[in-house]
C-alpha cells in the first residue's frame, strides 16, 4: 500500500503559486484577492475558512473574511455579493456552505459573478465543466484529479465508484472522471442513500471515492484488493486515546482498508490540503482573467 501524501503535494503546489504571485507583485500589480463570506457560527465552517485564509497568506494573496450573523436576510447577503461583484480589487468570492435554512444556497451561488466564482459552483461554470470548456473546477474534485496526476494513477477504463452525490463533491467528481481526458476516461457509478447492493458495487471498484459524510463507513469487506481509495470525509470523533479527547476520522476505516488497497489518502493530510490549494489555483486564474 502506498500513502497518497496530499499534504506534501499541496505544499509543492503552494510553492508554485507563491512563485507566480511574487512575479505578479514584482511587476507592480496587486496580488490575487479572495473574499470568503461566512454566515453564522458553524464550528466546522469557521475552521475551513480560517484554513483558507491562512493558505492565502502563505502564498502572498490578499484575503478578507466577511463574517455575518445568522440573522442576516437573504436579500442583505445578495446585496453584499452585488457589491463584491462590482469591486475591481476583489478577484475571487466564496460563500461558505452550509447557509442558515432561511437562505437559499442556489440563489446565493447564482448571484456570484461566474468570473469570480472560484468554488466553481455557479451553473455557468458547472455547465462549462460538463462540456470540458475551460473554467474553475470545484476545489475538492479538482484536488483529487491533481493527486491522480501527480501519483501517475491510471484512471482510463477503470471502474470508479463514488459514494455520495453532493453538488460540492460527488456529482462534479463523477463528471470529471467520465470526461474524455487524463485523468478521466473512467466508467463511473455514483452511489447514494437509495442505492441497492452498495457493498457489492463498491467491491468491484478499481477506484473508490468516499464522500458520504459518515465516519469509517467504508470497511475492508467493501474494497477490492489493490483498489485506489480516496477518502473525502473528515469527522471529529470522540477518542480516549488523545489528549484533546477527539480524533479526526475519514469516511474510510483506514486501519483495515489500508492493508488491502494499492493507494489510499489519509485523514488528515490527504484530500483536505488539496482542496485548499485548488481554491488558491482558481483564485490566481480569476485574478489573471480579471486584472492582469
Ligand atoms: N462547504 C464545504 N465544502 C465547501 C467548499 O468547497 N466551498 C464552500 N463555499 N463551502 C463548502
Amino acid at each position: 500500500m502506498k500513502l497518497i501524501d496530499g499534504k506534501f503535494i499541496a505544499g509543492e503546489i503552494k510553492k508554485e503559486i507563491a512563485k507566480e504571485t511574487a512575479e505578479i507583485i514584482d511587476k507592480g500589480l496587486n496580488p490575487p484577492h479572495l473574499v470568503a463570506i461566512i454566515v453564522g457560527d458553524d464550528p466546522a465552517s469557521q475552521t475551513y475558512v480560517a484554513s483558507k485564509e491562512k493558505a492565502c497568506k502563505e502564498v502572498g494573496f490578499t484575503s478578507s473574511v466577511y463574517k455575518h450573523s445568522e440573522k442576516i436576510t437573504e436579500n442583505e447577503l445578495l446585496e453584499i455579493i452585488d457589491f463584491i461583484n462590482k469591486d475591481d480589487e476583489i478577484h475571487g468570492l466564496i460563500v461558505q456552505l452550509p447557509l442558515p435554512k432561511h437562505i437559499s444556497p442556489d440563489r446565493v451561488i447564482q448571484r456570484i459573478n461566474p468570473l469570480k466564482d472560484v468554488d466553481g459552483f455557479h451553473p455557468e461554470n458547472i455547465g462549462k465543466m460538463v462540456l470540458s470548456l475551460p473554467t474553475y473546477l470545484p476545489a475538492t474534485p479538482y484536488g483529487i484529479i491533481q493527486l491522480f496526476e501527480r501519483y501517475n494513477i491510471e484512471t482510463e477504463g477503470k471502474n470508479c465508484v463514488i459514494l455520495g452525490r453532493s453538488n460540492i463533491v460527488g456529482t462534479p467528481m463523477g463528471i470529471l472522471m467520465t470526461r474524455k481526458a487524463n485523468p478521466g476516461n473512467s466508467t463511473v457509478t455514483i452511489c447514494h442513500s437509495r442505492t441497492k447492493n452498495l457493498k457489492e458495487i463498491c467491491s468491484k471498484a478499481d477506484i473508490l471515492i468516499a464522500a458520504i459524510g459518515s465516519p469509517e463507513f467504508v470497511t475492508a469487506d467493501m474494497v477490492k484488493k489493490d483498489a485506489v481509495v480516496i477518502d473525502v470525509g473528515i469527522h471529529r470523533v470522540k477518542s480516549n486515546k488523545t489528549k484533546s479527547g477527539f480524533k479526526l476520522k475519514g469516511d474510510v476505516k483506514f486501519d483495515e482498508v489500508s492493508k488491502k488497497c494499492s493507494f489510499i489518502t489519509p485523514v488528515p493530510g490527504g484530500v483536505g490540503p488539496m482542496t485548499i490549494v485548488s481554491l488558491l489555483r482558481n483564485t490566481l486564474e480569476a485574478a489573471k482573467k480579471l486584472a492582469y
